[in-house]
Formats: C-alpha cells, sequence, structure tokens
C-alpha cells in the first residue's frame, strides 16, 4: 500500500523527519533504544555498527561513504571510532545539515555531498568502504545502487549494509496486502544475485532477531512518551510512528518481514 504518490515525495518526507531527529524527545528514544545520539533513523544498534566496523578493517588512511547517511549515523560514528574520513550522502538536504552541525560541534571533518544513490557525485574506485543502512527498502532503483556502490569502491573495497526484505514465502504466495515496512521493501531481483553479478563477493546474515527485539523497544520507548512526541510530531505522525512499528513486529511474527546484513567484498578484475 503506497503512501506516497511518488518516490520525489517519499524523498521529501524524510527532510520534514530529519527537522525532528535533534529534539530532546527524539534523542532520548534513540540513546534508549539503541545507544546513539546521531539522529539515526534506520534499525541499526550501536552493537550492528560495531560489526560494521569490524568486516570493513578501516584505518586513519582509509575513506568511508555512507550512502542515505541523513545526520550522520552510522558514518560519524565509524569515523569518531576508527579515524577513517568519512563522507556524507544523502539525497535530502536537511540530514546533511544537522550533519554538518554536528561535525562543527564536535570539532571533527567530514565531507558531506547531496546526491542521489544511483548516481553517486564520486569518481571510480575513490574509497576502500561503502556502507549504507537501511537505506535499499527505501529507494526503487536498487539496482543502480548496488553498482554505483561497485564503481565507487576501490578493487578489494568493502561495502556492508543492512536491508529490510519481505520473505520468499511472502513474495511466492503473491500477497500484497502491504501494511508495513518500508515505502520500497519489495524487490525484483534478490539482493545477492544483484550483487553477485556486480562483481561482489556476499555473505548474508540474518539480523531479523534483534531486529524485533529493537522495534519492541521502540514501541515501547514511543509509548511511554507518547505525549511528548504528539507535541514534537503532530498527533497523526506520532500515531503513525507507533502503528507502523506494531505492524513491522506482526509481519516479523508472520514471517512476512526480516531485515539482514550483507557483507560484500568488490573482486579485483580479472578475478
Ligand atoms: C532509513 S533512513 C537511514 C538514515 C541513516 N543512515 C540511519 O541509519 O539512521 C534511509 C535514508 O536513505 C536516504 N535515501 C532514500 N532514497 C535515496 C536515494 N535515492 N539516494 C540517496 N539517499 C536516499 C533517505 O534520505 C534516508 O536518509
Amino acid at each position: 500500500m503506497a503512501r506516497f504518490s511518488s518516490e520525489e515525495e517519499f524523498l521529501d518526507s524524510f527532510n520534514e523527519g530529519f527537522s525532528h531527529v535533534a529534539s530532546e524527545v527524539l534523542l532520548e528514544i534513540e540513546a534508549e533504544v539503541f545507544g546513539t545520539d546521531f539522529g539515526a533513523t534506520s534499525w541499526s544498534t550501536i552493537d550492528q555498527i560495531r560489526t560494521f566496523i569490524a568486516e570493513m578493517g578501516l584505518t586513519e588512511e582509509d575513506r568511508l561513504l555512507d550512502i542515505g547517511s541523513g545526520p550522520g549515523w552510522p558514518a560519524l560514528f565509524i569515523a569518531e571510532q576508527t579515524g577513517c574520513s568519512a563522507i556524507l550522502c544523502d539525497y535530502p538536504f536537511t540530514g546533511l545539515l544537522q550533519a554538518k552541525k554536528r561535525v562543527t560541534q564536535d570539532g571533527r571533518n567530514a565531507v558531506m555531498v547531496q546526491g542521489h544513490g544511483a548516481a553517486l557525485p564520486l569518481p571510480d574506485a575513490s574509497v576502500e568502504a561503502v556502507c549504507h543502512s537501511d537505506v535499499l527498502c527505501c529507494l526503487s532503483q536498487k539496482t543502480e545502487v548496488m553498482t554505483e556502490c561497485f564503481r565507487v569502491l576501490k578493487p578489494g573495497g568493502t561495502l556492508v549494509f543492512t536491508v529490510l526484505e519481505l520473505t520468499e514465502s511472502y513474495v511466492r504466495d503473491g500477497r500484497r496486502d502491504l501494511d508495513f515496512g518500508p515505502e520500497y521493501v519489495s524487490v525484483d531481483e534478490p539482493y545477492v544475485e544483484v550483487l553477485t553479478s556486480t562483481g561482489f563477493a556476499v555473505e548474508v546474515r540474518d539480523w531479523t532477531d534483534v531486529f524485533r527485539v529493537t522495534v519492541e523497544r521502540v514501541v515501547a520507548a514511543r509509548k511511554s512518551r507518547f505525549d511528548r512526541l504528539v507535541a514534537e510530531l503532530g498527533a497523526d505522525n506520532a500515531a503513525d510512528a507507533v502503528i507502523r512499528s506494531e505492524r513491522n513486529i506482526a509481519a516479523i511474527d508472520r514471517g512476512d518481514l526480516i531485515r539482514r546484513f550483507y557483507v560484500c567484498h568488490r573482486r579485483n578484475p580479472g578475478r
């Protein structure tokens, strides 16, 4: 069930959402559930981003591109932990402005670029690592984004990402009553097939169990601060934030929705 009339309108909704991430109530929920304060809007917890870090093996010499970075989760945290240089790319501008405020406040450096994931404003083979957190389920041009990740990565570089997905049984049964998950959760072709044919060596892990616990904690945190959420977001958006998360829990329990972590190594040419 599409909530937005176009992808452009959907992307605009992020602009509106990012204008609230630094509010007291949202930061409180983020700290309680995710253990961060970077304005996270994906489902990646701090422990999961530590796994991103472990898989990418970044040093101070390396450059990391975060696609759909919003206000900077997880790239700014990863840069803080590893000393790598962070390049934040997003299409809506509001999240990048929040990120700029954050790096200024912390006295750090990061590059912010406004751009579409399917046409990254970066040269070929220019970064050692790319990450994104629940971004592919928020856009339609999935194959183009994965191809762009391959193009900007140096040979031997690493792409790590999480994504929400419909299960094979949901798709096989032809069910279309999609009242859960992100706007672009459906795929035309499994991610692993696209990534492999693009030139990546791929490993996939199922992170649905932690996802379910995280969504439950988000629902509880939102409900316990509901009046403050209404004051910040408005009654409709506050209610929607709770209802959609509850639908995600129901979808996980029915076996319709999963969340996966992908670790992809860009093969060297000719291998
Ligand atoms: C679930 S949010 C994740 C934000 C942040 N990285 C986090 O982990 O909290 C998805 C992000 O994807 C971005 N996005 C959606 N479509 C995009 C596109 N075509 N190009 C670049 N970014 C896009 C949104 O603007 C948003 O910042």
